[in-house]
């Protein structure tokens, strides 16, 4: 929803999704609906979807450069609404999707995609796979992932939903395959890190994922989670605060639309 109202209220765009409304079963809404409470315009709802568009930019971003790589396997770990695989410009040849999901969120997804009419391609696998309970590594390998060549993981929006032992054990399997692998997360920095006026944030945004039944369980101190990748295996680690990410994407805007303070974007090579 978040992706969708930034393709309706902002301009410019931070990342284009032309699927964005169509998943959602809205579209040709050329005029912001004040009454729609997706398109609500509060400071809060600003910084969310300024966040969301950002990082899923930014995934996007780097994939296309580990495609340059020669890079051919893209695994979207906890890929919810995210629409790259139905609007995957590469031939099968060239980059294989794979949505990897929590069971019961992907069987809901398909039937949003049956009734949005749009068409999951050949270059799509499903790959359904519940982080607490199942390997990562057993669910890709079922779906026909070729643990020998290199891959690009996206995972957004997903390690401060789980225990921090699923995050651990998904990030040592990516850790695992071959060299030039590659995966871009975001974490919610941990509370003992923020301000006061960030942490009344952070309070109020637990509060709110909680009553929707998934409440933040992980967290992450940026200096401890890089030693534990590069203990894990990766060699390239980039930790992007939310300033790198406003630089990049934000600067020189009129509308002042910038990212939260409370997450960070993790771009990993093994
Ligand atoms: C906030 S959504 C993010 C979706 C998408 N990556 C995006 O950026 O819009 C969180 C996603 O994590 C997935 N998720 C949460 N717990 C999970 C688990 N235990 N196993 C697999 N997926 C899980 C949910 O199904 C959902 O798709």
């Amino acid at each position: 929803m978040r992706r969708a109202a930034h393709q309706v209220l902002d301009d410019p765009k931070v990342f284009d999704d032309p699927l964005a409304l169509r998943v959602l079963g809205v579209e040709n809404v050329s005029t912001p609906q004040p009454e729609a409470k997706w398109l609500e315009e509060t400071p809060l709802s600003r910084v969310l979807r300024a966040s969301l568009a950002a990082r899923s930019r930014y995934a996007e971003d780097e994939l296309h450069t580990a495609v340059k790589r020669g890079i051919r396997q893209y695994v979207v770990l906890g890929a919810g609404l995210d629409t790259f695989a139905y609007r995957n410009p590469y031939p099968e040849d060239v980059l294989h999707v794979f949505e990897v999901d929590h069971p019961a969120t992907q069987t809901w997804k398909r039937t949003r995609l049956e009734e949005a009419g749009i068409p999951i391609p050949q270059t799509l696998t499903f790959t359904p796979v519940d982080f607490e309970t199942q390997t990562l590594e057993d669910g890709l390998r079922r779906a026909g992932f070729d643990t020998s060549r290199g891959a690009f993981f996206s995972w957004l929006g997903v390690t401060m939903y789980l225990t921090s032992s699923a995050v651990a054990t998904t990030l040592q399997f990516v850790a695992s395959i071959p060299v030039g692998s590659t995966i871009v997360f975001d974490y919610m920095i941990s509370p003992a890190l923020l301000n006061p006026a960030q942490r009344q944030v952070l309070d109020s945004l637990a509060h709110r994922v909680a009553l929707a039944g998934e409440p933040f369980q992980t967290f992450f101190n940026p200096t401890s989670l890089k030693t534990s990748l590069r203990a894990m295996g990766f060699g390239q680690i980039e930790d992007l605060e939310p300033e790198a990410m406003n630089a990049r994407y934000f600067r020189g805007r009129k509308d002042q639309l910038r990212v939260g303070s409370l997450a960070h974007v993790v771009n990993a090579r093994v």
